[in-house]
């Protein structure tokens, strides 16, 4: 195809511009539902200085993650994402990215995660009796309450720690992602030098979660029989024959694993919470479910293929609310998608978030109705439509630890409890590194 008659994707028009870059700072859900809703499912966005090609068919997804997943690096967010995390295996390419997956994907497959469901359900049950003690006594923020229990998870699964004694790590966490987050939006326009108040606090969290890895490190060597992550990324860094490049590596590979695997559980679960108190139906289902399940013990790994409504309502969540919202990529040759031509070097955006709310796949997209992923109604539908853990080779490799995670969680509470939002209080989805609630989610508790 020559220069002239390549097909390009409708860009959205130049009077669009003010508001568009008003919406990737403010509301970037907005911006990217209006821009497929106006334009369909190819569209090229002016976001201040860059040009973004946005594809929203199934098949493009297919093709950019899975089909021709190597023709790609990871985008926009990426070298932000970068000054927080260092190289570790989320935002690694190539050769150190292979090697890294390697490494650490036998610590999740379903045989160990299975056997580490004991863990899970301990710190699920222990979140349920944390929430009885407060109920009657004003709201709990679930934000913060799902963060301490997926960090306690990743400790207990991934380090063979107890992550609680570390009370400073969800903070760091917090002020790391909130630098890199302004970072991408302002697209840099802001130098890093500046003593900008979340400079200085993101230099003191990146220094504090260096120190929290030292201390975990500490009396573990690559001679240690553990087989956990820890033991594993110790083992491979120990080749690093330059001891603060050995150090630096575990310190990246672990910071990402915890980051990874925390924020996008606990958003999840937030969301999910909200959700069951939005549909009482849903509350009494769940309820059901667990109790003829479960009875009154705590969960076990045999239980979770049982847990069918409760698995249905998690991924109908993580359909209308994505965790991982926005998968950005950059083409690193000229490709071809969907028939539109994609010059090397473009910013590439596949869209979990409204993907997921296709009505040719998902009808009355806005609903939500866990039974559209009832047994058996898999087929009704393009694979690519539903993405919420990502595809192809860099598709996530926690999935099978964050599903447990939120199904463990989800029956518990649902068991014991009912949570309930304060009369008034607005939801608003924040589309940050993951997507949040804004501002936290109070909620009261109320014993059954
Ligand atoms: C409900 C929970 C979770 C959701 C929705 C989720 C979602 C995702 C998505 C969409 C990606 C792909 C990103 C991309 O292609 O750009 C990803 C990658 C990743 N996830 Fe998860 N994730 C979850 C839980 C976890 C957990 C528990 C861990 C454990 C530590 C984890 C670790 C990772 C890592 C390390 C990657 C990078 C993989 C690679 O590039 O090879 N995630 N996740």
């Amino acid at each position: 195809m020559t220069g002239t008659d390549r097909r390009h994707p409708p860009r959205t028009p130049l009077r669009a511009a003010p508001g568009m870059l008003r919406d990737l700072l403010t509301d970037r859900l907005a911006m990217m539902s209006t821009a497929v809703e106006r334009h369909g499912d190819a569209v090229r966005m002016a976001a201040g200085p860059k040009t973004l090609y946005l594809f929203n068919h199934p098949d493009h997804a297919k093709h950019v993650l899975a089909e021709n997943w190597d023709n790609y690096r990871k985008g926009i967010g990426q070298s932000h994402a970068r000054r927080a995390l260092g190289d570790g295996l989320l935002t690694s390419e190539g050769e150190r990215w292979r090697a890294q997956r390697r490494t650490i994907r036998p610590v999740f497959q379903q045989r160990r995660i299975s056997g580490r469901a004991d863990a899970v359900a301990k710190e699920a049950v222990a979140l349920a009796d944390r929430l009885r003690a407060r109920a009657g006594r004003g709201p709990v923020d679930m934000v913060e309450e799902t963060t301490a229990l997926t960090l306690g998870v990743l400790g207990r699964t991934l380090l063979d720690t107890d992550l609680h004694a570390f009370d400073t790590i969800g903070s760091a966490f917090a002020a790391v992602q909130d630098q890199a987050m302004l970072d991408m939006i302002t697209m840099n326009a802001l130098p890093v030098w500046l003593p900008t108040r979340t400079q200085t606090r993101f230099r003191g969290a990146r220094a504090e979660l260096a120190r929290i890895v030292d201390r975990l490190v500490e009396g573990r060597t690559a001679a240690d029989d553990a087989d956990d992550a820890l033991s594993r990324v110790l083992a491979d860094a120990s080749v690093e024959p330059d001891p603060r490049v050995r150090s630096q590596r575990v310190r990246d590979e672990l910071v990402t694993l915890l980051l990874a695997g925390h924020e996008t559980t606990a958003s999840t679960l937030s969301w999910a919470l909200y959700l069951v108190d939005r549909n009482p139906g849903t509350a009494e289902r769940l309820r059901d479910e667990a109790r003829s399940v479960l009875g009154d013990r705590a969960p076990t790994h045999e239980d979770l293929p049982k847990l069918t409504y409760t698995s249905m309502v998690v991924q109908e969540t993580m359909r209308l609310y994505p965790a991982v919202w926005v998968l950005p990529r950059v083409a690193l040759d000229d490709d071809e998608v969907g028939g539109y031509h994609v010059p090397a070097g473009s910013d590439v955006l596949i869209c979990p978030y409204t993907l997921h709310r296709r009505p040719d796949a998902w009808p009355d997209p806005d609903r939500f109705d866990p039974e559209r992923f009832a047994p058996g109604r898999r087929d009704e539908r393009h694979r690519y439509s539903y993405i919420p853990f990502g595809a192809g080779p860099r598709v996530c490799v926690g999935s099978n630890l964050g599903m447990l995670e939120a199904v463990f969680v989800l029956a518990v509470i649902a068991r014991d409890l009912r949570l309930t939002l304060p009369r008034g209080r607005r939801v608003v989805p924040e589309a940050m590194l993951s997507l949040r609630v804004r501002g936290g989610l109070p909620m009261n508790v109320h014993t059954l």
